[in-house]
């Protein structure tokens, strides 16, 4: 097997300075590349700030760390003696495409392209680059250092040893918050596990949005709906994620899953007014005095009564379902662990197991009110078969 020494990141921006941040905290020589030198150099920031937060804790020399980047705006040259390419760029099919041919033709042999798309399908990103047998997927989860989980995808062409790699390098790269989860994704199918999971939640949610607007209903009382039992209530994940990769994400799943992923009305009119969230500091809240007011406001806020968690729960169960039907994943048990490393939420099985007849009718009428037949439940839920499919 490859020694894996040199790790070049692609794209400098909130994905890619984590991934950059975190393989140099394991001890690879990493190059950041970027297409413009002010990406560059705000990625670096970032690595810089997150680096000294550690060293002021004692747990590491941020001297020694920092001594490990080298960045470029020239992918060309710059992967010329590279190990394995973590690609993090706009969620773009052509975009990385193209990049992942460049690597190959301008890289070592025995380069890897592990690409840290959302839900793109990684065997059409290597395709056409001329080494289909050396891409892969590596899918990190926001924010990378705090977050646990690391999706490692098989593309069609993947080969057994491109996918023992990238699953060791995954394992080599340390978590701020407890040891890292690799989840294996057996097929290459549309946002792999825990996105896929999680995506008809957002049908769900455009559909709540939607509706609040209509009625004028604040974005904290839509947030207060979850009482504090999601990490971040659904406009203020929306934000933080960014809604111009929701919108890019439910896009891609409206081509591949069903025409029902159609981004809701609000989240394209404040895209396309430029507030993408947090990153442009407006989207559904105003970021500009930080996360922290904004949990303040939500706590403060009357629930609307419009967003229900159970509802949440009984669409994860029923899409971690089709994920099991599909061969995604080999049980029930990874997709519960992927979902909660990678999205700090329980996933849906633990209870799924007790209440899927309840929840099949509960999806039956939502489907009904909201229009959405994609949400209705499928059969592996309807029959509670997946009961035995643990492992
Ligand atoms: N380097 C070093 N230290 C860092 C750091 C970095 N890069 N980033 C944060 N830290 C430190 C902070 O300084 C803080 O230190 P302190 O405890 O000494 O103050 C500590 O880590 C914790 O940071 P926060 O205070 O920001 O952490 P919170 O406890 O508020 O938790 C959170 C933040 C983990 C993001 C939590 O809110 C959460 O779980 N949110 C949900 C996130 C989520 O769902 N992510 C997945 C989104 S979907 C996705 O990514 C898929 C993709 O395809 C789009």
């Amino acid at each position: 097997m490859v020694d894996i020494k040199n790790v070049l990141v692609l794209g400098a921006g909130l994905m890619g300075s984590g991934i950059a941040q975190v393989s140099m905290m394991a001890g690879y020589n990493v190059t950041l590349v970027d297409v413009e030198q002010r990406f560059v150099d705000k990625g670096v920031k970032g690595i810089e700030e997150g680096v000294k937060k550690l060293e002021a804790k004692g747990q590491l020399n941020a001297a020694e760390v920092l001594g490990k980047l080298k960045t470029s705006i020239d992918l060309a040259s710059a992967v010329k003696n590279v190990d394995i390419v973590i690609e993090a760029v706009i969620e773009k099919m052509e975009v990385k495409k193209q990049v992942c041919k460049t690597v190959m033709a301008n890289g070592p042999s025995h380069v890897i392209f592990a690409s840290n798309t959302s839900t793109m399908s990684i065997t059409e990103i290597g395709k056409d680059s001329g080494a289909p047998e050396r891409a892969c997927g590596m899918h990190f989860f926001n924010p990378v250092p705090l977050m646990r989980c690391i999706e490692v995808i098989r593309g069609a062409s993947t080969s057994d040893s491109t996918f023992e790699i990238a699953m060791k390098v995954a394992e080599s790269l340390p978590c701020l918050r407890g040891k890292r989860y690799i989840a294996p994704v057996l097929k290459d199918r549309p946002g792999f596990i825990v996105n896929r999971m999680n995506a008809p939640v957002q049908i769900y949610m455009g559909w709540v949005f939607d509706q609040a607007r209509e009625k004028q209903i604040p974005w904290e009382r839509i947030d207060a709906d979850a009482g504090g039992k999601m990490p971040m209530g659904p406009c203020l994940l929306a934000d933080y994620v960014g809604l111009d990769t929701m919108v890019h994400v439910m896009n891609y799943y409206k081509e591949t899953l069903s025409s029902d992923f159609e981004p809701p009305k609000i989240v394209k009119d404040l895209v396309a007014a430029g507030n993408l969230g947090a990153k442009t500091g407006k989207g559904f809240y105003d970021w500009s005095k930080g996360r922290e007011a904004i949990v303040e406001k939500t706590k403060k806020a009357e629930p609307a009564g419009m967003f229900d968690l159970v509802n949440t729960m009984a669409i994860l169960l029923n899409e971690g379902c089709r994920i099991l039907e599909e061969g995604v994943a080999s049980g029930f048990k990874i997709i519960d662990d992927a979902n909660m490393a990678g999205m700090n939420t329980p996933g849906p099985f633990g209870a799924g197991k007790n209440n899927w007849q309840e929840w099949s009718k509960l999806l039956e009428d939502l489907a009904k009110k909201t229009g959405k037949s994609y949400l209705k439940p499928c059969d592996l839920m309807k029959s509670g078969k997946f009961t035995e499919m643990r492992k």
